[in-house]
């Protein structure tokens, strides 16, 4: 078991580059889906929330996702340190029935969005402990996160997510880093199986449909342990 250390550095945009030349369509449909992104982006900046309402608000949600948003189950997302914006959207998501989930779709219900920010913000607030990767399937996950698959298409999942898996707020794209491998599995797989279907323009259920199981398991493996 180990912690990842991010390679920083190497080829970052280059990689990009000829991922994108691999795949003219995926082109398009980011080129479609930045645009919107940045719409939504521009309208969550509108209300800003109140850390303090949110951490009383969130007492209801602390049995899942902890108090400080790391939870405990793998099944049940951490939430520390995640986007305010990116929070809010699944939020809205769930109210609205663009994601459903047995569990999060009565709790979201109740929630008005003023409630919805404060808890975003309050969540955002804290920090996320790093789980840890296990050694086995490293490599692929790694060189997948990385790199992609240029044969398949694959995108890196970096050029989204960035290289430590820190996310992009300006861009809406969530951090990934330190995810309980479980829960990244399942929206995978939750995505692959159109399933999930809240992502902007499709983006993830396209890169979804791009890997194996297997393919899954290992790029899940890797972000639990990414800093
Ligand atoms: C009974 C357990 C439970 C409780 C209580 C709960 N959640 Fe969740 N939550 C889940 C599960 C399970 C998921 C993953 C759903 C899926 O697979 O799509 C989730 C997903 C989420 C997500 C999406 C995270 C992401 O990374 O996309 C957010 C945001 C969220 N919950 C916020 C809340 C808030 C706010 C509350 C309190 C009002 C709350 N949850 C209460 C179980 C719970
Ligand atoms: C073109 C940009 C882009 C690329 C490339 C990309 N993603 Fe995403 N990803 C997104 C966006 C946007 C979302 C948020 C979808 C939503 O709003 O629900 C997302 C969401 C996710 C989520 C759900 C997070 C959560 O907390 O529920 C996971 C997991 C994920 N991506 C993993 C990956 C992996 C693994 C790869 C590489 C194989 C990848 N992504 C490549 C844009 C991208």
């Amino acid at each position: 078991m180990q912690k990842v250390k991010p390679i920083r550095s190497v080829g970052f945009k280059e990689r990009k580059n000829n991922i994108h030349s691999q795949d003219s369509t995926v082109i398009m449909k980011n080129a479609l889906a930045f645009t919107s992104i940045f719409l939504v982006t521009f309208s969550c900046h509108i209300y800003a929330g109140d850390v303090s309402a949110g951490k009383e608000k969130s007492q209801v949600c602390a049995v899942c996702h902890g108090a400080d948003g790391n939870s405990v189950n793998p099944v049940w997302p951490k939430l520390a340190g995640q986007h305010p914006g990116y929070i809010f959207k699944q939020l809205k998501d769930f109210h609205s029935g663009a994601r459903k989930n047995v569990q999060m779709t009565p709790l979201a219900a109740s929630l008005s969005e003023e409630d919805m920010q404060d808890i975003a913000a309050y969540y955002s607030s804290q920090k996320i402990k790093i789980g840890y990767a296990s050694s086995k399937l490293l490599a692929v996950g790694e060189k997948l996160y990385r790199a992609g698959n240029a044969s398949k298409g694959l995108p890196a999942c970096m050029s989204c997510h960035g290289p430590n898996g820190a996310g992009n707020v300006a861009a809406s794209f969530p951090a990934l880093s330190g995810q309980h491998a479980e829960y990244t599995k399942i929206q995978l797989l939750a995505f692959r199986d159109n399933k999930r279907t809240n992502d902007f323009n499709t983006v993830m259920q396209i890169v979804s449909e791009k890997m194996t199981t297997d393919e899954i398991d290992a790029v899940a493996n890797y972000i639990q342990g990414l800093h």
